[in-house]
C-alpha cells in the first residue's frame, strides 16, 4: 500500500481508569476490506468510534491521505467522508424505508417533502446496492434483520463514503443475510471505498477481506493479508494462545 486512504498510529484512550486503546495501529486502502477483529473488549468498537469522531482519542494520530487528522465531532469526520453503520443501525422503526433513507435531507418541493420523488430515488439507491425490499413504503419495524442491514448500509454508502466502517453487520442475520450483506460489502468496495468490517464470524472474514488486523487488550498485535491466514492461526492471534508462551521462550 503506498499512500493510505487511513492510517492509525499508537493510538491510546482511556475512560476514567480503563485503559480501553493502549496503542493501536491501523492502515486502511482505497478499495480494500479490513477485518478488524479481537475478542470482547479488545477495544475494536472504540477505536472505531475514534476514527468515525464519536469519540476523541488521548495520544497517537489519524492520517487521511497522509494529512494529520483530529475529529472532535462526527460532523468533522463525515466531512472527510468516514461513515460508518453502529450495531444499533440508528434507524428508525416506525418511518418507512425511503423516509429512513433520507432522513434529514429529503427531496424537497418548496416547503414541502417531496414524497414522490423521495421514494423514487430510494428505490434506485437500492436497485443500485441489489437491495430487495417490497416496497420503499414498508416500515423499517416490518423489515427483517437483513432488510434493516441492508437499508442502514444502503443509508450510509448514498453519503458517499470514502471510508465505511461496519460494527457487527451479520451478528444477529440468518444465513440468507449474511450472504446478502456480505456481498454489498464487496459491491462497496468495488467502488473503491476502503471497508472496515468488525466481526466475530472469523469465517466471514475470509470471503470478503483482503487483510485482517487483530486487536487484543486494547492493542493491535497482528496485521496480515487474509491469504497468509487461517482460521486456526487467526483464533490463536485473537486469544493470544500460544504466543505469549512463543515470545517468552
Ligand atoms: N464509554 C465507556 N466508558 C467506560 N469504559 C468504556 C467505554 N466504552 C468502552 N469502554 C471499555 O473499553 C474497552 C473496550 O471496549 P470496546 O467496546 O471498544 O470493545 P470491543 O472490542 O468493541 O468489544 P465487543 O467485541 O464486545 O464489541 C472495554 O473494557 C469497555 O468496557
Ligand atoms: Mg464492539
Amino acid at each position: 500500500m503506498s499512500q493510505p486512504l487511513v492510517e492509525l498510529s499508537g493510538i491510546t484512550k482511556s475512560f476514567g481508569v480503563v485503559r480501553s486503546l493502549r496503542g493501536v495501529d491501523l492502515r486502511l486502502g482505497a478499495g480494500e476490506v479490513l477485518g478488524l477483529v479481537g475478542d470482547n473488549g479488545a477495544g475494536k468498537s472504540t477505536l472505531m468510534k475514534i476514527l468515525a469522531g464519536a469519540l476523541e482519542h488521548d495520544g497517537g494520530e489519524i492520517r487521511i491521505d497522509g494529512e494529520p487528522k483530529r475529529f472532535a465531532s462526527p460532523a468533522d469526520a463525515r466531512r472527510e467522508r468516514i461513515g460508518i453503520v453502529y450495531q444499533d443501525l440508528s434507524l428508525c422503526d416506525t418511518l418507512d424505508v425511503a423516509s429512513n433513507l433520507f432522513l434529514g435531507r429529503e427531496p424537497k418541493r418548496g416547503p414541502f417533502i417531496d414524497r414522490a420523488a423521495m421514494h423514487h430515488k430510494a428505490a434506485e439507491m437500492l436497485s443500485e446496492l441489489h437491495v430487495r425490499v417490497r416496497s420503499t413504503y414498508q416500515e423499517i419495524g416490518e423489515l427483517s434483520g437483513g432488510q434493516r442491514q441492508a437499508v442502514a448500509i444502503a443509508r450510509a454508502v448514498s453519503f458517499e463514503p470514502r471510508v465505511l466502517i461496519l460494527d457487527e453487520p451479520t451478528a444477529a442475520l440468518a444465513v440468507a443475510e449474511v450472504r446478502q450483506t456480505l456481498r454489498m460489502i464487496h459491491e462497496v468496495a468495488d467502488r473503491g471505498v476502503g471497508v472496515i468490517l468488525i466481526t466475530h464470524r472469523l469465517q466471514d472474514l475470509f470471503e470478503v477481506c483482503d487483510r485482517i488486523t487483530v486487536m487484543y487488550e486494547g492493542r493491535s498485535v497482528a496485521d496480515r493479508p487474509v491469504d497468509e491466514l487461517d482460521i486456526e492461526t487467526l483464533v490463536k492471534l485473537i486469544t493470544r494462545s500460544g504466543i505469549d508462551a512463543e515470545e517468552a521462550a
